[in-house]
């Protein structure tokens, strides 16, 4: 079944219900073996800092997704890409994507990052969205089980591509 369009909220105040939203998601999001999911601590101190912008992902005042970007000197990291398990193959995350885009190209970005572990499926979503590859780091990521996961970078010229 087809899901309503998401209602995106942008904040780079740290507000504290934003903030809290996001972490509801985070919880739920990430693959516990892999150790990717921020605390709130660390949310919260990231969201201090110039340049980041918290967006989060609603459908009828539900959070169900969210992104964290960090834009500085004409680049921008995206930092954490995440939809509720519940609520994933509706194009969700790809609409966040899409705004983190937006929001770094007014931001006067020309080019946006990413960093992901080799075998995530969100590379499937980065490479529709037109970001392409140009490194990878071996065995950087270190799972609970000792498995060991290449990171690749990724990244895309906003405007261009
Ligand atoms: C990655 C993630 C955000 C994708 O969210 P989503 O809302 O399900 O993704 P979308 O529905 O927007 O997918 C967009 C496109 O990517 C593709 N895609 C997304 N997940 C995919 C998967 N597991 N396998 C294959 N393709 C996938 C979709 O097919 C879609 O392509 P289409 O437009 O041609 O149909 C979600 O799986 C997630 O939260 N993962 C855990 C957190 C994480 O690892 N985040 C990334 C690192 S920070």
């Amino acid at each position: 079944m087809s899901e309503g369009p998401l209602q995106i909220v942008v904040r780079s105040d740290g507000d504290e219900q934003e903030i809290a939203a996001a972490m509801r998601v985070m919880i739920a999001a990430f693959p516990p073996e892999y150790g990717e999911a921020w605390s709130m601590p660390q949310l919260s101190g990231m969201m201090r800092l110039p340049g980041s912008l918290l967006a989060v992902g609603r459908l009828d005042d539900k959070p169900v997704g969210f992104a964290l970007l960090r834009s500085i000197a004409g680049e921008s990291e995206l930092l954490l890409l995440a939809v509720h398990p519940d609520h994933r193959g509706h194009n969700h995350g790809r609409r966040l994507l899409d705004r983190c885009m937006t929001e770094a190209e007014s931001s006067g970005a020309q080019t946006m990052f990413l960093e992901v572990r080799a075998g995530n499926p969100a590379i499937h979503l980065y490479s529709k969205a037109g970001f392409r590859q140009y490194n990878q780091r071996r065995d950087y990521y270190v799972g609970s089980n000792g498995s060991r996961h290449d990171a690749l970078s990724f990244k895309i010229i906003l405007g261009h591509d």
